[in-house]
C-alpha cells in the first residue's frame, strides 16, 4: 500500500514534470535527480519560505552563500577527514552493498543469504583536484555540508557587522557525499542541497537556544502544512551523536518507506532536519588549524571566549520529498478519483491557472490571454486552453495550482470570470476588474 504510494509519486513526479533521472537517455546516473518545471518552483518556493522565516523575519542572522570549493585544511579542521566515515559490508554473492549500521550485526546478506565481507571504513567525501595536475598536493574536496562555510567567515562577519551574541549565519546550498546506500528517490543522493543555520549564543545560554531552536524548527514546517502526525521531534541517543556534537534532535517525517529497510506498516520515521548544540568545537578547531583567534569579546562583561554553536540543519530535496507525500490526496468525485496535491499556498509552484471555456471562440480566448498577462505581473500564472475543461481542472489539481480562473461566454457580458479553490473546489464569481485584490487576499494577506 505504502509502497504503492511513493510509487504514484514518483509517476506523478515524472508524468507532470517535478523530478527526472538524470541523463536519462544514457540510462540514468544512478540515484541523481533533476528538478522539472514545476519541481524546480516548489524547490526554490521551499527555500525561499525558509530564507524568509530565518533571515528575513529576524534581525539576528545573516545570509551567507559559501564556495563548494574550500580550502582541505577546513575538513581536517572539522574532522570529517578523520571521522567521515561510514562502516560497509559488501555480499560475497549478490554484489549488494551494505551500511554496517543497517545490518543490526547479521552475519549473511539479508537479501540473498550469502556471506558477506568484513565491514570495512569508507570516508563519504568526494575527491577531486583543483589544476590540471592531478597529485596529492592538489586534492580538495567537494563539500559535504555548507556548515564549514559559514564557520570560516565567523571572523568577517564580527568585522563586517559588528554583532552581538546571539546571532547567526544562514546559508542554501549544495552538498556532496559519497553515500554507500543511496535512494528512495531524492530521500538520500550523492548531491543534494542543504539549508543550514549556525546560530552563536553565549555557552551559558546553549540549551536554552538549543530547545527553542527545536521547537521553531518543528513548529515550520506544521506552519507550511505538514500533517501533524507525520512529523515528530526524536533526541538523539548520547551513542548517535556525531563527534562535535552534545545533543542533537532529529525532526523526523514519517516517509512511506523505511530509510534503513524491513518495517511491517511500510512507512518509516527519518530525518528531515537535525538540531545539534556543537559546542564551541567547530570555532576552537579552526583556531587551532588557522592560528588565528577565534574569540568574541564581550563589551559588557569584558570578557573573551569561544561561542557555543546551535545547528539547525535541514535538507531541501527531502523536504520537498516530504510535502510532496504529505499533500498527496486522491479523493472521490461523482464517480471519478481526483488527484490534488495540497500544498500550501506558499509552496505550491502556480497560483492561478485561466482557462477559456471554450478554446475555439477568439473573444473569449483573447478576453483569458489579457487576465492571463495582468496575473502574471504578481502573481504565478499560467494559460491552458489545451483540453477540455474537467481535464484542465484536474492537471491544475495534479500539480497543486490553487486557483483556476475560467473564462465563459457570460464573462463577455457581465465582466466576471468563475475563480475555483483547489482543495474546497467551491466557485465564487468575481469581477475581472477585482481579481488582484481578490488573489492578494487569498495568497498574500
Ligand atoms: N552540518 C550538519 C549536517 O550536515 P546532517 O544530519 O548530516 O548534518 C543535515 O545533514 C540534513 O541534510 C539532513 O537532515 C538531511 O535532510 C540532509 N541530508 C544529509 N545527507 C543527505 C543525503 N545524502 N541526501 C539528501 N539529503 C541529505
Amino acid at each position: 500500500m505504502n509502497q504503492n504510494l511513493m510509487d504514484k509519486i514518483v509517476s506523478l513526479c515524472k508524468r507532470r514534470g517535478f523530478i527526472f533521472q538524470s541523463s536519462e537517455i544514457y540510462g540514468g546516473l544512478a540515484n541523481t535527480w533533476d528538478y522539472g518545471p514545476f519541481g524546480v518552483e516548489l524547490k526554490n518556493n521551499l527555500k525561499k519560505a525558509w530564507w524568509k522565516s530565518v533571515v528575513y523575519q529576524r534581525n539576528d542572522i545573516f545570509g551567507m552563500d559559501a564556495a563548494i570549493l574550500m580550502h582541505p585544511k577546513v575538513w581536517e579542521a572539522s574532522g570529517h577527514v578523520e571521522n567521515f566515515f561510514d562502516l560497509k559490508s559488501d555480499c560475497k554473492g549478490c554484489k549488494k552493498r551494505f551500511k554496517t549500521a543497517d545490518l543490526k550485526d547479521a552475519k549473511k546478506c539479508p537479501d540473498c543469504g550469502s556471506e558477506l565481507t568484513d565491514s570495512r571504513a569508507f570516508n563519504l567525501m568526494f575527491k577531486t583536484h583543483q589544476g590540471p595536475i592531478e597529485d596529492h598536493s592538489n586534492q580538495i574536496y567537494l563539500r559535504p555540508e555548507t556548515a564549514q562555510g559559514m564557520f570560516v567567515n565567523f571572523l568577517n562577519i564580527l568585522d563586517s557587522k559588528h554583532p552581538k551574541l546571539p546571532f547567526g549565519m544562514a546559508q542554501i546550498g549544495k552538498s556532496f557525499r559519497n553515500e554507500i546506500t543511496p535512494g528512495n528517490i531524492t530521500f538520500r543522493t550523492r548531491e543534494f542541497e542543504q539549508m543550514e543555520i549556525e546560530y552563536f549564543v553565549k555557552p551559558a545560554e546553549a540549551d536554552k537556544y538549543y530547545e527553542s531552536w527545536v521547537e521553531d524548527r518543528f513548529n515550520w514546517y506544521i506552519n507550511l502544512g505538514i500533517n501533524k502526525e507525520n512529523i515528530r521531534k526524536r533526541p538523539h541517543a548520547k551513542d548517535e551523536l556525531a563527534h562535535y556534537a552534545k545533543a542533537c534532535t532529529d525532526i523526523e517525517y514519517s516517509f512511506p518507506f523505511s530509510a534503513a529497510g524491513g518495517s511491517a506498516s511500510g512507512r518509516g520515521w527519518s530525518e528531515l532536519e537535525g538540531i545539534a548544540n556543537r559546542t564551541d568545537f567547530d570555532l576552537k578547531q579552526h583556531e587551532k588549524f588557522s592560528g588565528k583567534s577565534f574569540e568574541y569579546f564581550d563589551d559588557a562583561a569584558k570578557e573573551k571566549f569561544h561561542p557555543y554553536i546551535i545547528e539547525p540543519s535541514g535538507g531541501v530535496d527531502r523536504s520537498v520529498l516530504a510535502f510532496l507525500v504529505d499533500s498527496y490526496y486522491e479523493e472521490k468525485v461523482k464517480d471519478e478519483t481526483r488527484v490534488v496535491l495540497k500544498l500550501h499556498r506558499d509552496l505550491a509552484p502556480t497560483k492561478i491557472a485561466v482557462l477559456p471555456l471554450l478554446k475555439n471562440r477568439a473573444p473569449l480566448v483573447e478576453l483569458a490571454r489579457k487576465i492571463t498577462a495582468d496575473l502574471k505581473k504578481h502573481f504565478v500564472t499560467v494559460y491552458d486552453d489545451t483540453a477540455a475543461i474537467g481535464k484542465l481542472y484536474r492537471r491544475q489539481d495534479e500539480v497543486g495550482t490553487l486557483f483556476c480562473t475560467t473564462v465563459d461566454v457570460q464573462s463577455l457580458e457581465d465582466n466576471q470570470v468563475t475563480v475555483r479553490d483547489r482543495d474546497t473546489m467551491k466557485q465564487d464569481r468575481v469581477n475581472i476588474e477585482k481579481l488582484r485584490e481578490y488573489f492578494t487576499d487569498k495568497l498574500i494577506n
